[in-house]
């Protein structure tokens, strides 16, 4: 691994924006080096545009003439927070000066620059985040490596520099970052910084909803987002952050009966929802289609373990989710309670014999969002019993035949009523009035049951018989 990744370091730093800032870092007597995120980026090959520079001295005036050495760059300066950032073809480049205090993007505080390098790496979170290349002339290229965050990249270990209780309580949100990273590099926590999180897991009520989200959704969009749900039920954070997730953990057991973990059967429908998704929203649909199953779970003699309209509660029970966790409460929860709330019917579909009208009904409910409502079912079916999967996949196949050719026949994904208010009224000079509402239901019934077809003509024939019955009388 070294060999390799001691070339691309050369590579990179053969760059001219890291050129410039050591000739002006020589210049000015202040020693810069490269650090953090993109140093470790670098070693672990994930190739990144954002790149931290630290300075021994002032960030925003080495930043300056860097900005300027390069033709004249733009530079924004935050001096509160004592940093620079210009962007450079597709690169955006930090600038800070080296600080002994802690890390603290959101800190209020005036940062002092006073610190060493050692200062500095001291105060990150984890050793694999500590690494910094020196941009001196003498020693341009140099790994400075103090807590052996190059093995511990190599062993897979998550491992904070200092003890894990200062680390964390400068920052707790890192509780949350290294499992965060710990979910998106397949790597282990290191055992005392795991107990740190435990120890001090009451600390990340004092970080920001919009802030944990950020680092949930990362934790959602990893390759394996079950590591980091397990880590963080294990830690005890789960159920800080979020309750109604740790509800669903553990089985109840009656008359030597019991019901599936659904902790577990949601990580599985997760985990296998990914490979067939990017889409956020799709997978967060994945997380919450079981939620209300705590709340709705009984048990009786006859039918055993059920969950009666959990998909109903379920989706009530979004918004005030969604709410409390920064999530956005917008088009997109609306579409997370559009899936938790259809979940179940595409599987009670492909257990029936399919009519076209629960195929019309269906894809009227769903609309453009059909097939990734089919996407989660297909998630859904976690049955260790193989015959059972592939008889639902078989019937799932079914089903999305029979919802392309009803598509295709009815077009009632996008369902725009074929007969408009407006021609209800035209038709018998009605001012607004529940009558139309009523006819308008009529019509849509009858497209849905396959009674007529969705077009004009026909729509407009049911129209007239039915207001007839009303008694409206035609005009036009
Ligand atoms: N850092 C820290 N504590 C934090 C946040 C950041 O010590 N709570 C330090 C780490 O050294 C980190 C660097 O600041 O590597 C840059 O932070 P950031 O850009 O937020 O994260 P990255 O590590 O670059 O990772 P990603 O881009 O995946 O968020």
């Amino acid at each position: 691994m070294r060999e390799e990744a001691q070339k691309r370091v050369e590579k990179s730093l053969n760059h001219p924006v890291f050129h410039t800032i050591r000739d002006v870092s020589e210049e000015m007597s202040m020693p810069a080096y490269v650090i953090g995120g993109f140093v470790r980026d670098l070693y672990l090959n994930r190739p990144s545009k954002d790149i931290d520079v630290v300075v021994l001295g002032s960030g925003i005036e080495l930043a300056e003439k860097v900005a300027k050495k390069l033709g004249g760059l733009r530079l924004t300066v935050f001096k509160n927070f004592g940093t620079a950032m210009l962007r450079y073809r597709d690169l955006e480049v930090e600038f800070v000066g080296a600080r002994k205090e802690s890390y603290q993007r959101n800190s209020r505080k005036p940062i002092v620059e006073d610190g060493t390098l050692e200062d500095d790496q001291n105060r990150r979170d984890f050793t694999i985040n500590a690494l910094a290349l020196s941009l001196g002339n003498k020693n341009y290229g140099e790994l400075l490596d103090p807590f052996n965050g190059i093995e511990d990249m190599e062993n897979e270990i998550i491992r904070t520099p200092l003890e894990p209780g200062i680390t964390f309580s400068d920052d707790p949100l890192r509780m949350m970052r290294a499992i965060r990273f710990a979910t998106q590099l397949n790597f282990r926590i290191d055992e005392t910084t795991f107990t740190g999180i435990k120890a001090q897991k009451d600390r990340i009520d004092i970080v920001s909803g919009e802030r944990i989200a950020d680092e949930l959704n990362k934790i959602v969009m990893a390759e394996r987002p079950s590591i980091g749900f397990k880590l963080l039920e294990l830690t005890g954070l789960l159920d800080i952050i979020f309750p109604e997730f740790q509800a669903m953990k553990g089985v109840d057991k009656v008359d030597g009966r019991a019901h599936k973990d659904n902790f577990y059967h949601t990580l599985e429908v997760l985990d296998r929802i990914v490979p067939n998704t990017d889409n956020l929203w799709l997978r967060w649909s994945a997380i919450l289609h079981d939620i209300a199953k705590p709340r709705t779970k009984r048990y009786d003699k006859k039918q055993g373990w059920t969950f009666h309209n959990h998909n109903f509660i379920g989706q009530k029970m979004i918004p005030k989710i969604f709410g409390r966790m920064k999530l956005p409460l917008n088009e997109k929860m609306k579409y997370v309670q559009k899936m938790v709330g259809l979940h179940m019917r595409p599987i009670v579909l492909s257990e029936d014999v399919v009519s076209d009208s629960a195929v019309r009904r269906l894809l009227f409910e769903a609309g453009d969002d059909i097939d990734d409502l089919m996407t989660l079912c297909e998630a859904d079916i976690t049955s260790k019993n193989e015959t059972k999967v592939r008889r639902y996949m078989r019937n799932f196949k079914v089903v999305r035949q029979k919802l392309k050719e009803i598509e295709e026949k009815d077009h009632v994904r996008n369902f725009q009523p074929p007969v408009t208010g407006e021609i209800i009224m035209k038709t018998f000079n009605l001012q607004p009035c529940r009558e139309i509402g009523d006819l308008k239901a009529i019509i849509k019934e009858a497209i849905l049951d396959g009674e007529i077809g969705n077009n004009y003509d026909e729509a407009f024939e049911l129209m007239l018989k039915k207001a007839e019955e009303m008694g409206l009388k035609r005009v036009k």
